[in-house]
């Protein structure tokens, strides 16, 4: 039986109450760190902590869709983990494939739109193949957006929007005089996505590993030791508590 919190409130459950609303983050972002670890302190190859976190995702994913979160951006391959051993890289790049075709009739029945961020086209084929074929497969979903950075890195993504910015006024479809923050957004890999609200780390690292760093401006973020393939609803509501305990000010008083 599923539970819920009484004072979680989504957005949708609350209308009328604007002054004090409840709010759950429309965008949360998550690093999902700890894999390896995980396998190790069991004595298992790292390998088996990137199996047991893919089930976690989806176990992530339902929280998501049941606090009724808008958009779920999840780090799963960074474009820094290519120095990792070739098996491991190739065992990580299999994984979304395994995953499309454990849970994609699921995630299609729960109305979830599947899309990535980052360097789509230097993935391996087959992975192309799995994550394109999930994408237009729920491209007409308008549940929760579950967005995974795949080959994704910042610094890669800030500089993509320099060239292409610099192509279009070349070509005069841009003058220098109109290029604003919302018009870099516009060139990010996030482009139309409203930037996070929440970033979750797992594991225990403080940092943000080239993750998003446009995007996380003015983002709240909540970091625990637990180790990704331990995450589950549990904490997830914690983070979200902590998150409606925050007071956002941007910068104003
Ligand atoms: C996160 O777990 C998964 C990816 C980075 C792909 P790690 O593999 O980084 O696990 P740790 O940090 O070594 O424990
Ligand atoms: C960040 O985790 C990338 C992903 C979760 C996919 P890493 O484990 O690669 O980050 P570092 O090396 O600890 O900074
Ligand atoms: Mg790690």
């Amino acid at each position: 039986m599923q539970m819920k919190l009484p004072f979680l409130k989504s957005k949708k459950d609350s209308p009328s109450q604007d002054n004090e609303l409840i709010t759950i983050p429309e965008h949360v972002a998550i690093i999902m760190d700890g894999n390896g670890r995980w396998a190790k302190k069991r004595g298992l190859p790292r390998v088996a902590g990137h199996k047991e976190g893919m089930d976690v995702v989806k176990r992530t994913v339902d929280t998501a869709v049941k606090y009724n979160i808008k958009i779920l951006t999840l780090f799963a391959f960074s474009s820094e983990n290519w120095k990792r051993p070739k098996p491991e890289v190739e065992y990580l790049l299999k994984l979304p494939k395994e995953f499309l075709h454990t849970y994609l009739p699921d995630l299609i029945k729960n109305n979830v739109r599947i899309e990535t961020i980052g360097d789509f086209d230097s993935l391996p084929e087959h992975t192309k193949e799995a994550v394109q074929y999930a994408k237009d497969k729920t491209k007409d979903n308008n549940g929760l957006l579950l967005n995974f950075a795949l080959n994704y890195g910042s610094r890669n993504e800030i500089i993509r929007a320099i060239k292409l910015i610099s192509k279009d006024i070349d070509d005069s479809k841009l003058s220098l005089d109109q290029l604003d923050e919302s018009l870099i957004s516009k060139y990010l890999y996030t482009q139309g996505l409203t930037d996070p609200d929440l970033l979750i780390r797992t594991s225990g690292e403080q940092r943000l590993s080239n993750f998003l760093l446009w995007q996380l401006a003015y983002t709240e973020f909540w970091f625990t030791d637990v180790l990704w393939p331990d995450f589950n609803e549990k904490i997830f509501v914690e983070a979200l508590l902590d998150y409606q305990r925050r007071s956002r000010r941007y910068g104003g008083i």
